[in-house]
């Protein structure tokens, strides 16, 4: 008989009352996935929606620098440890412990630290959980797809060509585990391009296209200024999740 690890079997029962989980998800590097996860986070709170924002990117965390939370106030510890509130988001991540010191992980211990941050965090109240994920189809985004029950992701991409092949591989990969896909988003484009195909090609959502924001690195560690410039663009994503929660 195959024995889950006892941390897993923990994470389910943390996980069990949030409505809805959303790993941001590309298979490209680069695309926009932290900028979108933190801001969607940050909308959606808006929105009066409880949300969980969680970090998954262990070699690269970047959300903490993306909401200029400040990861010397570690989350308190109760029956596990409760993430800290930043700008009403429950906010996780594993830069809490390992501050801005590099921490390169092979395989193994990508595995462990995983089980061990959705193990130990408990997210009171919360009823959307957004998970932002290194690139790739390895080791982060194959154990959110198989230990995360029912993760619904959202998709990023750009509209270039390398771009576009890489998230069609993703979506065969997610439609081949039966994940269901919230939508995809086209970041850096002024106008619908082949991701909009490639979503029709699929029958996937088109939840629209953010154009290239001269502004956006200026607004990078300031929320407000996130938000100010980035909701018209997620409006649709938005909309999507609160009709699924709702
Ligand atoms: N719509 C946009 N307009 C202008 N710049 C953008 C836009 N979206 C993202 N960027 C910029 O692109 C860069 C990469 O964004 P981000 O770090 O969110 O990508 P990522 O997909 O998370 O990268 P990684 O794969 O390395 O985790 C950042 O400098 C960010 O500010
Ligand atoms: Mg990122």
């Amino acid at each position: 008989m195959i024995r889950l690890d006892p941390r897993l079997l923990a994470a389910r029962e943390r996980l069990s009352h949030i409505k809805l989980v959303v790993p941001v998800m590309s298979s490209k590097g680069g695309v926009g996935k932290t900028v979108i996860a933190g801001t969607l986070a940050l909308l959606l709170t808006k929105n009066n929606v409880e949300t969980g924002l969680l970090d998954l990117d262990f070699t690269n965390p970047g959300l903490h620098i993306l909401l200029g939370a400040d990861i010397r106030s570690w989350p308190e510890e109760e029956k596990g440890v409760v993430p800290p509130k930043i700008y009403g988001v429950r906010f996780m991540t594993a830069a809490y412990y390992s501050g801005d010191e590099p921490l390169p992980l092979r395989g193994r211990y990508v595995d462990e630290v995983f089980k061990e941050i959705l193990c130990i965090t408990r997210w009171p109240g919360v009823e959307v959980l957004v998970i932002d994920t290194p690139p790739g189809i390895r080791d982060e985004a194959l154990n959110i797809l198989t230990y995360i029950p029912s993760p619904k992701p959202l998709i990023v991409g750009t509209s270039c060509p390398l771009a576009v092949h890489s998230v069609e591989k993703l979506i065969k990969v997610l439609r081949e585990s039966n994940h269901e896909i919230i939508g995809l988003v086209e970041n850096m484009a002024d106008q619908p391009g082949p991701l909009r195909r490639l979503s029709e090609k699929y029958g996937i959502d088109y939840l629209g296209n953010i154009p290239y924001i001269k502004d956006l690195d200026t607004a990078i560690g300031s929320p407000d200024k996130l938000v100010e410039l980035l909701s018209p663009y997620l409006a649709r994503v938005i909309e999507k999740i609160r009709t699924i929660i709702s």
